[in-house]
């Protein structure tokens, strides 16, 4: 059987996903197939400070041990994001905290969270999420970054994360990305951020896409307008779900013919990757196997939803299939 990473050892490499948990389980098929890790979660504000005087590596330490005694990439995810961060960050007491402190909080989170796993972590996801979903609203989201730290949050955090780790590649992250007025603010934000010189190395593609769409023309195209901005590119969370977004519908087995679609777009999306692979330095699956997807409990609960490589028994699946097979 091909081993995922292996097959695309020339153009990139390939990473999941993964939870310490999944890794004390399920290491025989990450050792298999992937050579890149990201912690899905445990990295993320909400566990490794989850009060301003409390840091807790320790999940996280167990998903960057397991990277380095494997010699397996490392992305570090992700530092500063409108959800699963904690309240703290946002209060003086009980009111909303004033401008420095929000930013020097940032950025003491970042410089202590970077510097715990430099040696791990090649990547890091810097700011996830930033720029609207709203057509013809503002560009950047609302929320309490923007509210409270100002514009200004963005390059102050990438300083922040270039300055404790000038080595480490900085990616700013964010999904929807193929969809032409959000790409452009995306592009923009970017820009702007390069011409003032702040250190942006990447450029995060999340790829949550769907058996219907986005099509490899709109991926291609979304490529090479972010490729013109001179940065490296990653797909970083990618899965293919067996539904349109909102579609509430669900199933007892996966239907064939919607596996069969599922094939069809891992297949012309790898395809894809391969074609811009001179700007594309990782690509990454959120998750490993169909048991272990966010997709299983979004938009609806306990709704499985088959979205990735391997089945919940870890066989391959056609769209594994599809992604390796070209020649
Ligand atoms: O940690 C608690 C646990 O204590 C509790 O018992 C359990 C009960 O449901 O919940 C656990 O927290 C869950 C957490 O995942 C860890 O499993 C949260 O409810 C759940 O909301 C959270 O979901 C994560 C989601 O980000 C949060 O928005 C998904 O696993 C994770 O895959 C997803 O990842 C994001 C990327 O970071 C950024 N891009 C989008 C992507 C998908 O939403």
């Amino acid at each position: 059987m091909y081993k995922l990473a292996n097959v695309y050892r020339e153009f990139f490499p390939v990473g999941t996903a993964v939870s310490n948990d999944y890794i004390s389980k399920n290491r025989l098929l990450l050792l298999r197939h992937f050579n890149s890790l990201t912690a899905e979660n445990c990295m993320k504000p909400v566990y490794v400070h989850p009060f301003e005087d409390k840091y807790d590596f320790g999940r996280g330490s167990q998903v960057a041990d397991f990277a380095i005694r494997n010699r397996m990439l490392l992305r570090g995810h992700c530092l500063v994001w409108h959800k699963q961060t904690p309240d703290w960050f946002f209060l003086d007491g009980d009111s909303p905290a004033g401008r420095n402190k929000v930013l020097s909080r940032m950025e003491s989170h970042i410089q202590t969270v970077v510097g715990c796993f430099r040696a791990a972590a090649y990547a890091w996801d810097v700011v996830n999420e930033a720029v609207s979903d709203v057509d013809g609203e503002a560009p950047l989201r609302a929320g309490k970054w923007l509210s409270l730290g100002g514009e200004d949050y963005i390059p102050r955090a990438f300083r922040a994360a270039k300055q404790v780790d000038p080595q480490c590649r900085l990616f700013y992250n964010d999904f929807n990305e193929t969809r032409p007025a959000k790409s452009r603010r995306i592009y923009d934000l970017v820009k702007g951020l390069l011409s003032d010189g702040v250190p942006v190395d990447g450029l995060g593609m999340q790829g949550h896409y769907n058996i219907y769409g986005p099509s490899a023309d709109e991926v291609s195209a979304a490529i090479e307008l972010y490729a013109s901005l001179g940065v490296e590119l990653q797909i970083t969370e990618l899965d293919v779900s067996l539904f349109r977004h909102g579609d509430q519908t669900s199933f007892d087995e996966p239907p064939a013919e919607l596996l069969e679609m599922q094939a069809e777009r891992y297949g012309e999306l790898f395809a894809v990757f391969r074609k811009y692979s001179k700007y594309i330095t990782g690509v990454t699956l959120w998750g490993a196997s169909d048991e272990m997807s966010w997709l299983n409990n979004f938009p609806v609960k306990n709704r499985q939803n088959w979205p990735l490589l391997f089945d919940c028994e870890h066989r391959p699946k056609a769209a594994f299939e599809r992604a390796v097979q070209w020649k």
